[in-house]
């Protein structure tokens, strides 16, 4: 029987998710696990060792040599690849152009959903992705679809990014956001898309506080029946 709470978070880029998500976790001494940050990880692999971006079985060869271990701590998910701390290597423009072609792939995504699912079993979790209410935790308690307009969400990285001292251009990033929406949406496998019984969210107008307490009065429904 399963004695595990799970709610999954999906939606496009910078809809606020792992913002959100990590907050939703911490209130409700939930593990938070950013999936974007294990396809984000083989993608940098693949441009570390030169694994071109289109073979699928060969990012899967890459893969199955990996240890992706996520390490929630204060300031953030740690990420780490075979005990090596890059965190700061996979939010690179590099990596956000090529996740999308390295995440289309079939064989990666299997392989990826399988990890995701024994993450989840761990403990009561909260999972964000694209895939997560449709495929990865199709029988997750909770599931909510976060959206918002590609000018909000791109503000959003913007200041992020500014913030952590990284360079930025929001024109740019308006392009990017846009651009990976459509890769991540018409993908022919597990492309973006809302769970039938997802609860949308558009975070546009809302605070990060508003989209947080919305999340744990789902929570809290079915948890107390
Ligand atoms: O959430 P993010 O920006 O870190 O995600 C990085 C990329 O990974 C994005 O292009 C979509 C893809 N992704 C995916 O296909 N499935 C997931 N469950 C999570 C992310």
């Amino acid at each position: 029987m399963k004695n595990r709470i799970n709610i999954a978070i999906d939606g496009p880029a910078g809809a606020g998710k792992s913002t959100v998500a990590k907050m939703v976790a911490e209130q409700l001494s939930f593990l938070y696990i950013d999936t974007g940050a294990m396809y984000r990880t083989l993608a940098y692999a693949a441009l570390k060792n030169q694994v071109d971006g289109n073979d699928g079985a060969a990012l899967k060869e890459l893969l199955d040599q990996m240890k992706i271990q996520l390490v929630n701590e204060k300031e953030g998910t740690k990420v780490l690849l075979n005990d090596q701390d890059i965190t700061m290597d996979i939010r690179t423009a590099e990596v956000n152009k090529q996740v999308p072609l390295v995440a289309s792939h079939e064989a990666v995504r299997l392989e990826m959903v399988e990890r995701q699912r024994v993450l989840a079993n761990e403990d009561n979790s909260i999972l964000d992705g694209r895939d997560i209410g449709t495929h990865v935790l199709p029988d997750a308690e909770v599931k909510v679809f976060l959206t918002a307009s590609v000018d909000v969400r791109a503000e959003r990285r913007h200041e992020e990014q500014l913030k952590k001292g990284m360079l930025s251009d929001l024109e740019e990033l308006k392009k990017e956001i846009a651009k990976r929406d459509e890769l991540d949406s018409t993908r022919a496998v597990a492309p973006l898309r809302k769970a039938d019984d997802a609860i949308e969210i558009d975070t546009t107008s809302l605070t990060i506080p508003e989209v947080v307490s919305a999340i744990i009065d789902l929570v809290k429904k079915p948890v107390s029946r």
